[in-house]
């Protein structure tokens, strides 16, 4: 099957369909419905993930047109006591809302949509990505282990959470081919 993967616009009717979406997949995977405290980028996609240049969220479109998969991507913006004087939201971004529909799990869709996202936040110049899991939530943190991500702290907390970063600053090469072939030879 072709899966289409788009950036979302500030198109109104999208915009319903992937909150439609997110609310659904919330409500299967954790349980609970609208939290204001923890949705807000959900209700206000438009400020969070896509006016600021350096943010962005991602669907996956099956064939039919069915949102089936969801990531977002946007410059730390949490006041996270434990990462103060760590992560800024000039080097640092972090991932948000990432699902998959259940009848295209361990096809490779979420390293897929993953990666989308890691090649953005590569071109915007961030340094690492950081995000936070919870242990119950099945394959997650496998997930991101297979990503790259490491633990950096573990909560031990009612909710098991979990807070990962990786890092992603690009090297800059520069193609002196014939000087390292010399090198070698030597
Ligand atoms: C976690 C989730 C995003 C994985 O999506 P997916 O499209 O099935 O993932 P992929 O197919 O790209 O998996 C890549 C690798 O991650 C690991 N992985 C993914 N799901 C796993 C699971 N349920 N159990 C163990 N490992 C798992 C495997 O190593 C897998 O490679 P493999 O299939 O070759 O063994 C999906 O299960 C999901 O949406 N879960 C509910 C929401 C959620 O937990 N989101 C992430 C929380 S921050």
């Amino acid at each position: 099957m072709n899966v289409n993967i788009k950036e979302l616009g500030n198109d109104p009717e999208e915009i319903k369909n992937v909150q439609n979406f997110l609310f659904h997949m919330i409500k299967l995977e954790f349980g609970y419905d609208y939290v204001p405290e923890w949705h807000q980028d959900i209700v206000n996609m438009e400020d969070y993930y896509i006016n600021p240049e350096r943010n962005a969220f991602f669907v996956a479109y099956s064939e039919s047109g069915e949102i089936i998969a969801t990531i977002g991507l946007r410059a730390y913006d949490k006041n996270f006591e434990k990462f103060e004087g760590i992560y800024s939201n000039d080097t640092t971004s972090s991932i948000w809302r990432l699902f998959v529909d259940r009848r295209y799990r361990r096809c490779g869709l979420a390293s897929k949509m993953f990666s989308v996202a890691e090649n953005f936040a590569k071109d915007r110049d961030y340094k690492n990505i950081y995000l936070h899991t919870h242990r119950t939530l099945e394959g997650a943190l496998q997930f991101w282990m297979k990503m790259g991500f490491i633990i950096t702290l573990d909560e031990g907390d009612e909710l098991e959470t979990v807070h990962m970063e990786k890092f992603i600053q690009k090297l800059k090469i520069s193609p002196q081919a014939g000087i390292l072939t010399y090198a070698i030879k030597l």
